[in-house]
């Protein structure tokens, strides 16, 4: 295999846990370059069950090298309860993890801003200090692993950041000691854990390339949730568009082979913001309960729409995909009609192209078509030609509406439900 990005095509969740999973089969790497905690992407192998949230979903494959990249933000204390967590059902990352030294820290304090941020503004984010830890990345005064490798460093850094966090937090001088040392202490213990794993990750990723190994570069939330070319300011602070790969682990765009856009065969979101496709509360419900449509990092109900091909145009465009998996297919498999939101309206027009302004997205109506449901359970499919003929259809009106290929198609969420498309 080559070296193949996988994104999310939609608001995240389209199950790109899932699809990592399978084509990591053929990977030697796999490597997530944005994004943090925030992420929660899951695996089913046979009766077990997995959630991650900031190690690659190639982990659950022992062979296999996984990379955090310098583009991640980490919770050094999140990143630890889930090696804790895999450890303890026999899933080791001693040897196989590497963490990039250039990735920025979430701090404490990262989380309490955005804490306080939240009651000021409702963009219902998960509440893991994402926002603002890039806010300091940005803004040149973020704390990295290789920083927490040399503690003087750290202390410095720490420092110099809790002066300027005391102002925004409106805290009091007494605050500043007082969290000073207890980050000092519980930081002082990740360095000691994180040592084995901080690595010059551009580096192991360059050579196993040059060496003629493949790459799996696996993003977390979707097209959508981009701080550039998402729904802004409904969307998260990192670029999980195929574009950040390369800045997000120190790799060149010569390099990537293909870029494989992950879709829900309906549409989802998590938290705030505009939804032109999405459904009405009684038929959101129905999709929720059959789809188990509940977060993965934060339990929260998701928001639940007919498929919604503007958007998946658009993901195409920015991202520029080779190919799609369609997953979730067979959670449709009680839905008849079933529709397809194929442009917008907006005052008076038809819009075809995804809109840049909130505002303007608010105002946009869907424009469906309609197409005859299957209504025969798919999830034991294990050809394409054995989909029922109208499940077929629905699938090649994707292709069609996206001018992409659909090379997958998942029907169940366990390892072995997916359906290659030749
Ligand atoms: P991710 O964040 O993109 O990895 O997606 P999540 O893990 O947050 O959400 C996708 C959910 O759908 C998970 O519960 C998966 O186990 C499940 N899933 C993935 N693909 C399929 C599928 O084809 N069919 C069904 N029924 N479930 C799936
Ligand atoms: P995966 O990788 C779905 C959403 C949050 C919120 C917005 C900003 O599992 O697909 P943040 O905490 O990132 O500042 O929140 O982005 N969000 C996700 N929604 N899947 C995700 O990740 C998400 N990560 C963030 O709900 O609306
Ligand atoms: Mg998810």
């Amino acid at each position: 295999m080559a070296n193949v990005v996988v994104v999310g095509a939609q608001w995240g969740d389209e199950g790109k846990g899932k699809v990592v999973d399978f084509l990591a089969q053929d990977a030697d790497i796999i490597a997530r370059y944005q994004g943090g905690d925030n992420a929660g992407h899951t695996v089913v192998v046979g009766k077990e069950k997995y959630v991650l949230h900031l190690i690659p979903s190639g982990i659950l494959h022992p062979d296999k090298k996984c990379v955090i990249g310098n583009g991640v933000v980490l919770s050094p204390q999140r990143l630890f309860s889930e090696i804790d967590e895999l450890k303890q059902r026999g899933i080791s990352v001693d040897g196989n993890l590497f963490i990039s030294d250039r990735a920025h820290l979430i701090m404490p304090y990262h989380l309490l801003i955005e804490k306080a941020d939240g009651e000021d503004r409702r963009i219902g984010t998960t509440n893991r200090g994402i926002g603002p830890a890039y806010v300091d990345k940005v803004g040149r005064s973020g704390i990295r692993v290789g920083d927490l490798l040399n503690f003087k460093v750290f202390r410095e850094k720490l420092e110099f950041n809790l002066r300027k966090k005391v102002k925004i937090l409106d805290e009091s001088e007494e605050w500043v000691e007082s969290t000073k040392s207890e980050i000092l202490q519980e930081y002082r213990g990740y360095a000691d854990r994180m040592r084995p794993f901080v690595a010059d990750t551009s580096l192991i990723i360059s050579e196993a390339i040059k060496a003629g190994k493949s790459v799996l570069f696996e993003s977390a939330q979707g097209t959508l949730l981009d701080v550039d070319l998402g729904t802004y300011p409904y969307c998260t602070s990192s670029n999980p568009t195929a574009g950040s790969v390369c800045a997000g682990l120190g790799i060149g765009p010569t390099v990537i082979d293909g870029v494989i856009g992950v879709v829900k065969a309906y549409t989802t979101r998590v938290g705030e913001g505009p939804f032109p496709a999405e459904l009405p509360p009684d038929m959101s419900h129905r999709i929720r309960e059959i789809g188990d449509e509940f977060g993965a990092t934060t339990g929260r109900p998701r928001r639940c729409g007919w498929f919604d091909a503007v958007i998946a145009r658009y993901a195409v465009r920015v991202n520029g995909f080779t190919g799609m998996a369609i997953t979730k297919l067979d959670i449709l498999d009680k839905i008849d009609p079933i529709k397809l939101c194929v442009g917008y309206r907006y005052n008076g027009e038809i819009l075809t192209e995804f809109p840049s302004q909130i505002d303007v997205l608010e105002d946009c109506e869907p424009v469906y078509e309609s197409m005859d449901g299957w209504l025969t359970d798919i999830s034991k499919t294990k050809k394409y030609e054995e989909l029922p003929e109208n499940a077929r259809k629905y699938v090649e009106r994707i292709s069609q509406l996206t001018e992409t290929k659909v090379g997958l198609v998942a029907v169940g969420p366990e390892r072995d439900r997916i359906v290659v498309v030749d």
